[in-house]
C-alpha cells in the first residue's frame, strides 16, 4: 500500500454542472458560465444545494455580488464546450458566444439558463462559507426545469438517455449503466 496524493480528485465520480451567472443586473451582455464538479445536495425542504468555487474567480465574485445563479446539467455531448468554459474566463471572453450555447431566461432569477442542458435549477444564495481557498455557496433552489424528452413515464429523469457528463480524477467519464434501485435488498 502507498499514499493517495490527490484526495480532492478521488471523491468520485461527480456530475459536471454548468453554473450560470450575470455580473450586472438586467444585462445579458455580462452573462457567464463556469463548469463545476464540486456540487452537493444540502437539504430536502426547502431544496438546497451547495457549490464550491475558488475564491477570487470571476464567477465567485459575480455570485457573491448577485446572490443568484443557474445550475445546469452537462451531457457527454457537450464535453468540448464544457472543457473550454473550464479554462477560459468570463471577464475576458463571452463563453455563450464562443460555445454557441443557447440562453433561456430563468423565471425567478436574473441569470440565463442553458437550453441544451436536460436539467436546470434556479438558485438563490442563502449563505456563504469560506473554509480556505474556496467559497461554499449554499443556495435554495427556487425553480427546476427538465426537458420533457428526458422524463421517464412522465415523472423521473431518464438517466439512461440523458448521458450526463462526469468528472473523476482530472478526467471526463460517462455515467455507466444502472445496476439496481435504492434499497432493493430490503424487500
Ligand atoms: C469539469 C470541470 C470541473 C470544474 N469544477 C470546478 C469546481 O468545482 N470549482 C471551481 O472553482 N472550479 C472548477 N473548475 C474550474 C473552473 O471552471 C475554471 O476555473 C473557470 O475557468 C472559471 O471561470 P471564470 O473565470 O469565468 O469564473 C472546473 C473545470 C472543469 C472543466
Amino acid at each position: 500500500m502507498t499514499v493517495l496524493k490527490k484526495i480532492r480528485n478521488l471523491v468520485l465520480p461527480l456530475p459536471v454542472m454548468l453554473a450560470t451567472c450575470r455580473a450586472e443586473k438586467n444585462d445579458p451582455g455580462t452573462d457567464n458560465i463556469i463548469p463545476l464538479a464540486w456540487v452537493g445536495i444540502v437539504e430536502y425542504e426547502p431544496p438546497m444545494v451547495n457549490v464550491m468555487i475558488g475564491s477570487g474567480k470571476y464567477s465567485a465574485v459575480t455570485i457573491e455580488n448577485r446572490k443568484e445563479f443557474g445550475l445546469c446539467m452537462a451531457t457527454a455531448g457537450m464535453m468540448e464546450k464544457v472543457d473550454f468554459c473550464g479554462y477560459s474566463h468570463g471577464d475576458k471572453v463571452d463563453k455563450f458566444k464562443v460555445t454557441g450555447f443557447s440562453k433561456i431566461q430563468a423565471e425567478k432569477i436574473d441569470a440565463p439558463l442553458i437550453k441544451e442542458c436536460p436539467i436546470s435549477l434556479e438558485c438563490a444564495v442563502r449563505d456563504i462559507l469560506k473554509p480556505k481557498n474556496h467559497m461554499m455557496f449554499i443556495a435554495e433552489v427556487l425553480a427546476t426545469h427538465i426537458d420533457s424528452k428526458f422524463l421517464k413515464d412522465g415523472e423521473e429523469p431518464d438517466l439512461e438517455n440523458m448521458d450526463i457528463l462526469c468528472y473523476a480524477n482530472d478526467q471526463y467519464w460517462s455515467m455507466g449503466r444502472k445496476l439496481n434501485n435504492l434499497f432493493y435488498s430490503k424487500y
